[in-house]
């Protein structure tokens, strides 16, 4: 079902989209959802379906690199997924730190420059080491950006970031002030925002960013997520029109 969402449905949109390869967004931020359904669907326990994603995510960002895109965001763990079964908390973990090992080693030739956006003060030992090794790790200046938003929450990362502008400053507190304390700082905000699995959510995601983004809702469960989706999404940023609240 489509509710109200304008967007067609995926196996009726163009198979080879139209995409000027001029206008890629700089940043795509991405609900990397429908893991479980897909692992589940086939039998197979939930954290095979991570497992899948993280692979997903590995070859997303590749394509991303390729095509242009400056800025990559996708989250993996928000403020309330620790609700989840401890086995699966487990998994998703051992899924993120396995990739943080890799990065370690392969940053430079890989040219990606990560940046864990959440409340990292859960994390410790190994785990925390590395985010902070591979946060630290400076590739080439055109590195693809990626976002990993692990304990994330949106209205968590709003409240964190008034409460450090105040600190700060005291009020009355600017746009800017805030800005300059969320997790994203210096970034551009996402141009576009992908929810894959049919769900017609923002979860929390990106609340502060997200004021003019371009929404995108894809039938795809996120391990059957495909670059020639990725490029249909372009493709249907690229036909709206941007007006950030004036006139075009
Ligand atoms: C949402 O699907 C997915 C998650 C909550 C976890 C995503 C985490 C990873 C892909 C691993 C992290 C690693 C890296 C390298 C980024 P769901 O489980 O909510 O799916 P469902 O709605 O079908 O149950």
């Amino acid at each position: 079902m489509l509710g109200k969402n304008k967007e067609k449905p995926t196996e009726e949109r163009p198979v080879a989209p139209q995409v000027d390869m001029s206008r890629i967004p700089a940043h795509i931020a991405i609900i990397m959802d429908g893991n479980g359904r897909w692992a589940t669907s086939r039998g197979l326990p939930r954290t095979m379906g991570h497992r899948e994603g993280a692979q997903k995510f590995r070859e997303i960002a590749s394509f991303c690199q390729e095509i242009g895109v400056k800025v990559l965001t996708v989250y993996a763990f928000s403020t309330e997924n620790w609700k989840r079964p401890a086995e699966e908390v487990s998994a998703i973990f051992q899924l993120f730190q396995e990739y943080l090992r890799e990065a370690k080693e392969e940053l430079q030739t890989r040219n990606i420059r990560i940046r864990v956006l959440g409340d990292l003060t859960p994390f410790k030992g190994e785990l925390r080491s590395l985010i902070d090794e591979v946060q630290s790790m400076n590739p080439s200046p055109n590195a693809l950006v990626a976002n990993i938003a692990v304990n994330y929450g949106g209205r968590d990362e709003l409240v964190t970031a008034a409460n450090a502008a105040f600190a700060e400053k005291g009020a009355p507190l600017t746009q800017e002030d805030v800005e300059r304390h969320l997790y994203t700082a210096g970034q551009p905000d996402p141009d576009l925002i992908i929810r894959t699995s049919g769900e017609f959510r923002i979860s929390g995601f990106l609340l502060w960013q997200c004021a003019y983004s371009e929404l995108y809702f894809s039938e795809l469960l996120w391990p059957d997520f495909t670059p020639e989706e990725l490029l249909r999404a372009i493709a249907s940023y690229q036909g709206r029109n941007r007006r950030f609240g004036g006139i075009k």
